[in-house]
């Protein structure tokens, strides 16, 4: 079973997704720390990222190893631990440009279809993994049995994205700039922020992350009633 979850950043995504996977003794997939293991690559190297053959290029050769264990989450790239590093703010800042290289997506979705394949089969998956991003029920995993399409209004979306950055690297106004400019530069890739057929939309401007969980995990039982 695929379980697809995707909505804006600052939706509750990452959260929800793993907290289904948990609840349910899913495997999880977080498909946005491929994009910026992929960033953090080229910028570590100093690449120009305007340059999207060479992006493109670091993409398909680098070596990334990413945890679908929802307890523990990791990225290793090219045998560098780079699970906190893929966090900071310097990489959100230029992720979008890395995402938006086609050659980049390309690549991506293919290794993304290879760990979804390989988790379903692994003994620990309990038959299903929960798949988190933008493009999962459009592009990435059409076949998903269930497709959520998470939604936030701009208000909640940026107090949780607060919440999260309460290290105080950025001020209310640079995070609502980037909330605005991320959806922007997100949507300039066809599909984005689109809800798929067949999806579900829930929106979790008024609930709290277990209340999000709950509809979701109801949801996935109705889907397969023996899961
Ligand atoms: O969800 P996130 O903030 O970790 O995503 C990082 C970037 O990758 C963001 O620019 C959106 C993009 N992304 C994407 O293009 N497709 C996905 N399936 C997941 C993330």
């Amino acid at each position: 079973m695929i379980i697809a979850v995707d909505g804006p950043s600052g939706s509750g995504k990452s959260s929800t997704a793993r907290g289904v996977a948990t609840r349910l003794g899913l495997r999880y997939l977080d498909t946005g720390a491929t994009y910026r293991a992929v960033t953090w690559s080229a910028v570590d190297r100093g690449l120009d990222l305007d340059d999207t053959a060479a992006v493109a290029q670091r993409a398909r050769e680098l070596e990334l190893e990413v945890s679908t264990d929802p307890g523990h989450q990791f990225v290793i790239a090219d045998g560098t631990d780079v699970t906190a590093a893929i966090r900071e703010p310097r990489i959100s800042a230029v992720v979008s440009k890395i995402a938006t290289n086609l050659d980049v997506r390309k690549e991506l979705i293919r290794r993304q279809r290879e760990i979804i394949d390989d988790a379903q089969n692994s003994p620990q998956s309990g038959g299903g993994i929960v798949v988190e991003g933008r493009d999962i029920a459009t592009v990435v995993a059409t076949d998903a049995e269930l497709k959520v399409h998470l939604t936030a209004d701009q208000d909640a979306r940026m107090s949780r994205r607060g919440a999260e950055l309460e290290s105080g690297s950025v001020t209310a106004e640079q995070l609502r700039d980037q909330i605005v400019r991320r959806d922007a530069d997100d949507a300039t890739v066809s599909q984005f922020l689109v809800a798929s057929d067949g999806a579900v939309t829930v929106d979790s401007t008024h609930l709290s992350l277990e209340e999000v969980i709950d509809v979701i995990s109801r949801l996935a039982k109705e889907t397969v009633p023996q899961g």
